[in-house]
């Protein structure tokens, strides 16, 4: 029995991964917060699993005996005592017990889910807007975008606000759903086992584009963890063509400085807009949708409005030459 279950959940693990191993299922968890709440749906899973099949074959009986020549005044009469020892045993005590036990290890996840990590854990200011995510590290002064790197195996501490509206940080491989709220901080305990790529997204309806505001969690080993942060502090890179210093010009001429910012060029602005320091070392840019590099990068700065409707970055008319040295531009960015 245990061992079917084994591998039924194996089998589940195995359909929740998807593309090139980023993880992104709440039935393949990869940490210790996930772990309990997997935990909990299989034991809500089976009990449910077990009434339904328990009501399916009762109902069952209960027609195969009605089928019979006898009046139903005839039948009830031969069967009122049992009946009584139904109605106790499979409408009351029966319920009661399972009530019981989902109470018993409901509570006991939702107590383990709200325990806070040591003080010394890495904290990681997370803020979500619409649509998109900021991620600072107050103690590393690093800012970034849509990504969350975090060390392996050991806890994190996300500290959760929004911008604008109601969102919720998901990564249901890692842990259960916290709201990103506007006038207060949530915290989040997130723990990965293993060095690797957890797909997240915003589980709140938060307007026009809420199914584009996809991030994902980047697990590190110690040493990789430092070089990312190391990375990220360096300032940005000076472009080394033409091109480029070109449209780090236009970066600033035409405004894109006056919301976005770039170590060293442009502090951005009262508008938030994705710090683009480290831009094209980046998986993706637009919540998800695209990548942050090549076609994808100038498509989305022709026209941001054509892939995602409602966005808050303004149409900026550029000629084709200028979107080249643009791109050129943010694509020294690494
Ligand atoms: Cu943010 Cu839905």
């Amino acid at each position: 029995m245990l061992a079917g279950c084994a591998v039924i959940r194996s089998q589940f693990a195995l359909a929740a991964t998807w593309n090139g191993g980023v993880v992104r299922s709440a039935l393949n968890p990869q940490g210790s917060a996930a772990r309990r709440i997997e935990d909990l749906w299989w034991i809500l899973f089976g009990l449910g699993t077990f009434v339904a099949i328990f009501v399916g074959v009762v109902l069952w009986m209960a027609v195969r005996r009605n089928s019979g020549t006898q009046s139903p005044i005839e039948r009830r009469d031969d069967h009122t005592g049992s009946s009584r020892h139904w109605i106790l045993g499979a409408g009351v005590i029966g319920p009661a017990i399972i009530i019981v036990i989902v109470f018993v290890v409901t509570v006991r996840t939702m107590y383990a889910e709200s325990q806070r990590p040591d003080a010394d854990a890495l904290i990681v200011d997370v803020t979500g807007h619409q649509w998109w995510w900021e991620v600072s590290y107050p103690d590393l002064a690093v800012s970034t975008a849509n990504e969350v790197h975090i060390p392996a195996g050991v806890d994190v501490e996300i500290h959760l606000r929004s911008a604008d509206v109601i969102h919720s940080f998901w990564v249901p491989a890692l842990a259960g759903k916290r709201d990103a709220l506007p006038e207060r901080t949530n915290t989040l305990t997130i723990d990965a086992d293993h060095p690797g790529t957890y797909a997240g997204r915003c589980a709140e309806f938060c307007g026009i584009q809420h199914a584009n505001m996809d991030f994902v969690v980047v697990a590190h080993d110690a040493a990789s963890f430092e070089a990312w942060i190391d990375a990220r502090r360096a300032p940005a890179a000076n472009p080394d063509s033409e091109i480029g210093a070109a449209g780090a010009e236009l970066f600033v001429a035409r405004g894109c400085g006056s919301c976005h910012a770039v170590d060293g060029l442009a502090t951005g602005g009262d508008e938030p807009a994705p710090d683009l320091t480290h831009l094209a070392s980046r998986r993706a840019i637009a919540g998800g949708l695209l990548a942050s590099t090549g076609p994808d990068l100038r498509t989305w700065i022709a026209d941001p409005h054509a892939v995602k409707p409602g966005v808050l970055m303004p149409d900026v008319a550029l000629t084709d030459t200028e979107l080249d040295a643009l791109v050129a531009y943010l694509e020294s960015l690494r």
